[in-house]
């Protein structure tokens, strides 16, 4: 059998180039010895049923003075889990792990902070920026794995992170240093490490910025949790997701504002996301959409101008362009709003992405309080558009509702065919079509 030295993929046949990870003579020729012996030699075990009682005291969990970080953990860090925070260059991963530092000392865990990438003087400035100074923290610069992972052994720190795993190398193990078959490996004996000594392990791993996931998607089968950390495009704000977790729930997701002195957390994001004086204004919808499980209170900005052009433009920012076309379409056939001879502008403000469906209602409010030039006030729109002008019932609806009256709203428009609850203080006007849509 051939190996390839880079990525461990097998061939049988020796070839210049590896077809999986693209290296070049990197295949080196062993010997596969399928089975050891001739003789089938397994002993018969006892199996075993479920337990109808098993225990309620359940895994041990360190809880941080970050609430979105515990909240996207499912309930704090595991212990004796190995967790990957993986993300793009400069996203904020050594900063969340150097605050992740502080959030846990502050709570009595002993931390070892691993930096492979930094020398002491660059973490010791960032440090002071955001704030870190635990007695509890223990740092240490190394990226030599054999010396790291005979310090975390012996460290009497419950929670280790290791920044970042792409530059460590190990002269034990075999293959090339860097090699994602070496860094698999690291990864594996993370895991025995986390497992044996109960020690909660972070590793951080890198994602390229073409948005392909390089190795770290590799390396998820391995690991217990995996986060990732992205942005919310062009603002300072970013979203810490769960995309595994083999002790919680991967629908939640975390929030934060990136500020001078760190990630800070944003417990209410919706009031962050809007101008509070653009209810005046005519042309803003307010509406609330889902991120992972949580409704984000956001404002849909729309114009309406007489066109100069043969024909009318219309430009979407925030949403797809094909779906503005389509609301406008539907707006033309169902509703009095003239936009035949209109260019139309359409955006999410904040720079916020949204793909899901529940927000068309608010698209239309806002395009046709443009064109009528009558603020729509404080009013929360929710609510999916049908080609037959029919507003549908959205996923969450009564969790946005509820969140929304959190916030201090009292009115919303929503479909008809909602049949969940309302929550005390909301007057809810019900359409069945967008005609009826004042
Ligand atoms: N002085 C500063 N003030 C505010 N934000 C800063 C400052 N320095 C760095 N940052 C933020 O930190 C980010 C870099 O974070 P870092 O943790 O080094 O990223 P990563 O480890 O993911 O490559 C920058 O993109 C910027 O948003
Ligand atoms: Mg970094």
């Amino acid at each position: 059998m051939f190996i390839c030295s880079s990525c461990s993929a097998t061939s049988a046949k020796w070839t210049g180039k590896c077809p999986t990870c693209g290296e070049w003579n990197t295949f080196v020729e062993s010997t596969v010895q399928k089975w050891k012996s001739k003789v089938w030699n397994g002993k018969i075990v006892e199996t075993r049923a479920l337990d109808p009682n098993p225990s309620q005291k359940g895994i041990e969990r360190y809880v941080s003075s970050s609430g979105e970080l515990d909240a996207v953990l499912g309930g704090g860090l595991s212990a004796g889990s190995l967790v990957l925070l993986s993300g793009e260059p400069g996203i904020g991963k050594s900063t969340l792990a150097l605050q992740m530092s502080e959030w846990y000392a502050s709570r009595n865990q002993n931390v070892l902070y691993i930096s492979g990438e930094e020398h002491i003087g660059q973490i010791s400035a960032r440090a002071i920026r955001l704030g870190v100074s635990h007695p509890n923290i223990s740092l240490l610069t190394d990226s030599e794995f054999d010396s790291i992972f005979a310090t975390v052994e012996r460290s009497n720190a419950n929670i280790i992170i290791i920044d970042s795993l792409s530059v460590l190398s190990s002269s034990s193990i075999e293959w090339s240093p860097g090699s994602i078959s070496q860094i698999r490996i690291m990864t594996e004996m993370c895991m025995h490490i986390a497992k044996k000594m109960q020690k909660s392990i972070i590793l951080i791993g890198h994602v390229t910025k073409d948005g392909s996931i390089g190795w770290p998607k590799s390396l998820e089968h391995l690991v217990d949790v995996v986060l990732f950390l992205e942005w919310v495009r062009t603002e300072n704000y970013r979203i810490l997701r769960a995309l595994k977790n083999r002790f919680g729930p991967t629908d939640s997701v975390g929030l934060f504002r990136m500020e001078e002195n760190g990630l800070i957390d944003l417990p209410n994001p919706g009031l962050e996301f809007i101008d509070q004086e653009s209810s005046v204004l005519s042309g803003s919808a307010l509406t609330f959409t889902i991120e992972g499980n949580r409704p984000i209170l956001i404002e849909i900005e729309a114009l309406t101008t007489y066109t100069k052009f043969w024909y009318p433009k219309r430009s979407a920012r925030g949403i797809h362009q094909g779906k503005l076309d389509l609301l406008i379409a539907v707006m033309s056939k169902f509703t009095g709003v003239d936009l035949e001879s209109h260019d139309v502008y359409l955006n999410i403000a904040r720079g916020i992405q949204v793909s899901e469906p529940g927000v068309d209602l608010a698209c239309i409010a806002a395009i046709s309080s443009s064109k009528k030039e009558k603020p729509l006030g404080k009013t929360i729109y929710l609510g999916e558009v049908s080609l037959t002008g029919v507003v549908k019932n959205v996923l969450f609806l009564e969790r946005r509702l509820m969140e929304a009256n959190k916030l201090g709203f009292v009115h919303a428009v929503i479909p008809a065919s909602y049949e969940g609850k309302i929550p005390k203080w909301m007057e809810c006007t019900r359409i069945k079509n967008i005609k009826e849509l004042k």
